[in-house]
């Protein structure tokens, strides 16, 4: 077999055998495939799709490519989420002290940002010291103790999605249904868990622009998932605007910090709640609205915040800057953007307010980029809200002066102001399961 022929078969729009997907993964993993060819294979698959075998062969082939974590030592009903990526999407770092705090464990395996969208494991390394990189038997013991985790991807979990997730975020190849699907359910097959919860993004601001693509991919992870016997529900959730106020990795933490509290911004406590409401219920711990009310209840006693807490310091992270997040200090430079005119806030292109965010430092441009932990974007006014001229719309930091006129730029062109407000929509547009689709 040649990797040559196999791309031209994709090229030429033909259905890849599994034994093709199984020697260009394994091959790929090996080093045996050049970067550039697997990045002509990614624009391939992109271009021409792949069928529901083409993306359940892909998912196995990756699942796979390294090693399927064993959590029965872990007790209770383990639980994983997943977000297909938005911008300011914070909340993993919310919900699974929530749910921590009833029994149901979470051995989260992040990512890092990819293409417009943040990435947990960013956020988490802006707090100093905090360990990202734990070995299992530390991992285990932090998900015994404190019922949750977060750590890297290690290396050898699903590695194929590892270099190929990287090549993608710089390769124009990220928002194509088979790879998300496949990137997102090998990880989630090979993490062990008994449940999971796919929270897939819609909007201007997420990989699926509409709710048919969204609802596409949803219902293939959800087959996927409970093919390989697990129980997966996906919910719906709104990316037209971005999640909460803050964008970048200090500023998001602390944004979680302020919901932890009870004092974040509403839509996004309202999403944190609805998706630990959700894994809750599919670990068996009672009805939907039982599972609601518990959530609510774990931010108000402030017991999540002290679980949250409890896995910082577990994973050598400084608790003083979650105690007192003003320690995390400000970027070298600020600059604030006001209305043009009045009016209503119309629309936000999230996508565009995303992208500005990794001009700012937030996310990496090339796959070496560093991250700058204090940049980023604190929203004062979101769609709908009522401007007048010179009002404060945001302020956006950087470490790089010259950062700031580029993001500024793209920021205001992003934000549409009109006469007229648009129409409020839900945030949780649909719930995908197995047999059937609730659209809110
Ligand atoms: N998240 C992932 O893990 N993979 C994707 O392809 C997109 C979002």
């Amino acid at each position: 077999m040649r990797i040559y022929d196999i791309i031209c078969n994709k090229r030429d729009g033909k259905e890849l055998t599994k034994e093709e997907i199984n020697y260009m993964i394994e091959s790929y993993c090996k080093g045996k495939i050049e970067d550039y060819q697997m990045s002509a294979m990614l624009m391939a698959i992109y271009l021409n799709g792949m069928t529901d075998e083409e993306t359940a062969n892909l998912t196995e082939a990756m699942t796979k490519s390294g090693d399927i974590v064993d959590l029965s030592s872990i007790e209770g009903i383990k639980v994983d989420k997943h977000s297909t990526g938005g911008v300011g999407d914070k909340t993993t770092l919310i919900i699974a002290p929530i749910v921590a705090c009833y029994g149901v464990k979470v051995a989260k395996m992040s990512g890092r940002g990819l293409g417009h969208t943040g990435g947990t494991i960013d956020k988490l390394e802006a707090i100093p010291n905090f360990k990202t990189n734990l070995d299992k038997e530390e991992f285990f013991n932090v998900i015994n103790e404190v019922g949750f985790s977060i750590v890297a991807q290690s290396g050898n979990l699903a590695p194929a999605d590892k270099k190929i997730y990287a090549l993608r975020d710089v390769t124009g190849t990220v928002e194509s249904i088979p790879l998300i699907a496949s990137s997102i359910m090998s990880k989630k097959l090979a993490s062990g868990s008994d449940c999971i919860l796919l929270d897939v993004k819609v909007g201007s601001g997420a990989f699926m622009k509409d709710i048919d693509s969204s609802i596409e991919l949803a219902k293939k992870m959800v087959a996927i998932g409970e093919h390989c016997g697990k129980k997966t529900v996906a919910l719906i959730t709104d990316m037209d605007i971005p999640l909460g106020k803050n964008i970048g990795n200090a500023l998001e933490i602390k944004e979680v910090v302020e919901v932890l509290k009870g004092k974040g911004p509403q839509d996004l406590t309202n999403i944190c709640i609805t998706l630990s409401s959700n894994m809750l219920y599919i670990a068996g711990k009672g009805t939907l609205e039982e599972c609601e009310k518990m959530s609510k209840e774990a931010l108000k006693n402030g017991l999540a915040f002290e679980k949250f807490v409890q896995m910082v310091e577990r994973q050598g992270g400084d608790t003083e800057y979650i105690k007192n997040t003003e320690k995390f200090g400000e970027s070298k430079y600020k600059e604030d953007i006001f209305a043009q005119e009045d009016g209503y806030i119309y629309s936000m292109d999230t996508e565009e307010i995303g992208i500005a965010s990794v001009i700012l430092g937030v996310g990496r441009e090339k796959k070496d980029d560093k991250i700058d932990c204090l940049a980023g974007i604190i929203l004062d006014k979101k769609t709908g809200d009522k401007v007048n001229r010179g009002d404060k719309l945001c302020t956006i930091y950087s470490g790089d002066k010259n950062k700031l006129d580029l993001a500024k730029d793209k920021i205001i062109k992003a934000i549409s102001i009109q006469e007229n407000k648009s129409k409020k929509t839900n945030l949780i547009k649909a719930s995908v399961f197995i047999d059937k689709i609730v659209k809110f």
